[in-house]
Formats: C-alpha cells, sequence, structure tokens
C-alpha cells in the first residue's frame, strides 16, 4: 500500500538525523513550488553531492544562492561556450524554435570541431588530445568571450561540474523516458499501432521524421504523458530555508521537501482509472508538463525546475518517432504482454529494474 494513502498528502519522516517531508497531493506541491517556491528551491547538501558538484559550484546540486547563482552560470556558459560543442545554448525554448535541424546536425558539427582540436594539438607537438584539453580549448573560448565588464570568473572546474551535470540530469533521464515510453507501448499494442499510424500517416514516403515534424504529432505528445503520469523519471528534492506552512502543517527551515511525483501521478481524486495507461485522457485536458500544472511534475517547477526541459523533449520526441517509424516492435519468442516486467530500480532517476527486450522489424518503405 502507498504510505501516503495511509499517512495523508503531508507524511513526516526522518531519514536517520535528516527530518523530511514527503508531499503527496497536487494541491501541497503547488504550495510548496509556487506559492512558496523562494522559500523552497534549495537543495540537501552531502558529502557525495559535495564531491560530485566540485564543492558545489555547479546548477544542479548547488544549495541557494552558492556564488554565481544558477542564472548567471548557465547565461554566460550559453553566450560564451562555442555553440558547435554546447547543448547549453539550446536549452531555451525560444532558441530552440530557431534551431531546425539543429539536433540533427549537432554531432557533425561536434565532431568537426573535436577534430580542430586534435589538429592545434598535433600542431602544438602533441600525439592526441584528452578531455583535459578539451576543457582547456572550452575554458580559452569563454576567457576570449568574456568581457572586463565580467565579474564572474569561470574556472575549469566550473565547466566540468556544468558537464557533471549534463551527463547526470540530460543522458539518463532522457532514455529512461524512452525505455518507459517503449514499455508501455509493448504491452499496449492498441496504443502501439494508433501511434505509430499517426508518426507513418504524417511523414509517408519522406523516410524518416525530422524535427520540424514533431509539432504535428499529437497523439505521440499524449503517449508521453500519460508515460511521465505513471513513470515520473527524475526525482524533485528540495530545502525549506525558512520556516514555511503546507496544508496546515508548519515545516521548520533545513526541513528536506520530497515531492512524490509517483503518488500525485496515481491519485485516483485526478485521475479516471489511475493505473490504465490510457494517452487519450490527455485529448481535451488542459493539462501539460511544463510546470504549470502541478498534477503532472516530470520536469518539477519554480525557480530550481528543470532547465533542460525543451532540449530533453526535442531529443526523446524525435529518437522516439524515428524508433517507431522505422521498425515495428515485437515481444521475444514465447513473451506475452502481461511478462514484461514493470520493476523500477532506486536512484536518481527511476529506471526500469529489468532490461527491455523487443525485437525490430524493419517497417518496409516504398
Ligand atoms: C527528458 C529529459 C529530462 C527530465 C525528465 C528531467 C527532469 C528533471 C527534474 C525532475 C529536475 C528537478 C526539478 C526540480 O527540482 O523542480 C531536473 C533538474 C535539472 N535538469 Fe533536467 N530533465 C531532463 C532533461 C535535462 C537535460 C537535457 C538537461 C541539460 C542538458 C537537464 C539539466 C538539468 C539541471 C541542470 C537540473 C537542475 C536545475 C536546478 O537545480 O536549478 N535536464 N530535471
Amino acid at each position: 500500500m502507498q504510505l501516503s494513502k495511509k499517512h495523508g498528502p503531508v507524511m513526516f519522516i526522518k531519514l536517520g538525523f535528516v527530518p523530511s517531508v514527503v508531499v503527496s497531493s497536487a494541491e501541497a506541491a503547488k504550495e510548496v513550488l509556487k506559492t512558496h517556491d523562494l522559500c523552497t528551491c534549495s537543495r540537501p547538501v552531502s558529502d557525495g553531492t559535495r564531491i560530485l558538484s566540485y564543492n558545489y559550484i555547479d546548477v544542479g546540486f548547488s544549495p541557494y544562492g552558492v556564488t554565481g547563482g544558477r542564472c548567471e552560470r548557465f547565461a554566460f556558459l550559453s553566450s560564451s561556450v562555442p555553440r558547435e560543442c554546447s547543448h547549453l545554448n539550446m536549452l531555451e525554448k525560444k532558441r530552440l524554435a530557431g534551431l531546425h535541424g539543429r539536433l540533427e546536425r549537432n554531432f557533425e558539427e561536434f565532431d568537426a570541431f573535436y577534430e580542430k582540436v586534435i589538429d592545434d594539438h598535433i600542431k602544438k607537438g602533441k600525439d592526441e588530445a584528452g578531455p583535459e584539453d578539451f576543457i582547456d580549448v572550452l575554458l580559452l573560448e569563454i576567457e576570449r568571450s568574456q568581457t572586463e565588464a565580467d565579474d564572474f570568473q569561470f574556472t575549469k572546474d566550473h565547466i566540468k561540474a556544468i558537464l557533471m551535470n549534463i551527463f547526470i540530469g540530460g543522458v539518463d533521464t532522457g532514455t529512461t523516458t524512452m525505455i518507459w515510453v517503449m514499455t508501455e507501448l509493448a504491452r499496449h499494442p492498441r496504443v502501439m499501432r494508433k501511434v505509430q499510424e499517426e508518426i507513418r500517416t504524417c511523414i509517408g514516403e519522406k523516410g524518416k521524421v525530422s524535427e520540424s515534424d514533431i509539432e504535428k504529432l499529437q497523439y505521440l505528445r499524449m503517449v508521453l504523458k500519460e508515460t511521465y503520469r505513471l513513470h515520473p523519471t527524475g526525482l524533485l528534492i528540495r530545502e525549506a530555508m525558512s520556516e514555511i506552512n503546507i496544508n496546515g502543517y508548519v515545516i521548520h527551515p533545513k526541513t528536506l521537501i520530497q515531492i512524490n511525483v509517483f503518488a500525485i501521478g496515481r491519485d485516483p481524486t485526478i485521475w479516471k482509472n489511475p493505473e490504465e495507461f490510457y494517452p487519450e485522457r490527455f485529448m481535451d485536458s488542459h493539462i501539460d508538463f511544463t510546470g504549470q500544472n502541478f498534477e503532472l511534475l516530470p520536469f518539477g517547477a519554480g525557480r530550481r525546475g528543470c532547465p533542460g526541459m525543451a532540449m530533453g523533449l526535442a531529443t526523446v520526441d524525435l529518437a522516439l518517432a524515428n524508433l517507431l517509424f522505422h521498425f515495428d516492435w515485437k515481444l521475444p519468442y514465447n513473451m506475452k504482454e502481461e511478462d514484461i516486467s514493470m520493476e523500477e530500480a532506486p536512484g536518481l532517476v527511476t529506471c526500469k529494474k529489468t532490461p527491455l527486450l523487443l525485437l525490430p522489424v524493419k517497417y518496409p518503405l516504398v
């Protein structure tokens, strides 16, 4: 039984010495992430995150208010890092919109840039370039674009810390999302057929799905929302910075707050037949996952909401649409839909515990 059903939407629990509150309703989540956003936009500290983040000079793990906060670091990096080698300059939706075809070209450009780095190093008498050289080049580029008016001093560790955020926050989350989508589709052949029909009708003989096709794929978007409702991949953890009141309960400073997105996604007062995978529930619904609707929060919300949402969605949409366009997906011999395990593995990103095995059958292009 879900503990939130027994103990209610605001549950206090002590994790060792750490006072913690688990928030399991959309209303209480809104109070935390919107009404009290400024008082809850810190992250708890621990030895693990301190080491990973080079003493909190990153974006994702740093407590609120550490020198050169998130906005400065992201804005500065996105305007300074050479565009070939950073996804950061594509994080904002408005920038992304003006960069059609960017994702497809990005890897080619990255290769070309890396070739140039290697070339430069060979000219300087070195045999090969490693990751450290690459970071050196990034730093050089940043220094070049820094003006005297910029008082924020970027170091090599800043770059390493932010690249670590991109690896942890931006890679596993996307692949895990794709695995859960494919798992639910394999368990629900009706939905699989319907989404493939939408993609194939839209693409026709064009041969592959491009970024500009994605906004036409409305049913694919519903499938993604429904998957996030049942399988939110990212953890939503904050720390209270001052005393606040949530649902009538007083929360003290330094309390760890976890938003229980799993329970909210399965709350029967919000969702009809919550355990059922039924993407059509989003057909006439206003609920989106951009952080404005607290019933569905795969990217969080407020000041510490995911800055990579536009980038993450663009990547996941494009990869999924192409996988579903080019292949039919069959279960391995003798396996039935109900045999697919839905067990989750614990971690920063909620992955499927056992690998998903599917057989791809090439869709014949005429
Ligand atoms: C489909 C993919 C993604 C999902 C589901 C996801 C989910 C999340 C969630 C739930 C949070 C916590 C938000 C909060 O506390 O309110 C978060 C934060 C974050 N994400 Fe993502 N994310 C994705 C893609 C990305 C990408 C592509 C990047 C970067 C390239 C990224 C970088 C970050 C960073 C840096 C943070 C910390 C923000 C902060 O603490 O201020 N994420 N993400």
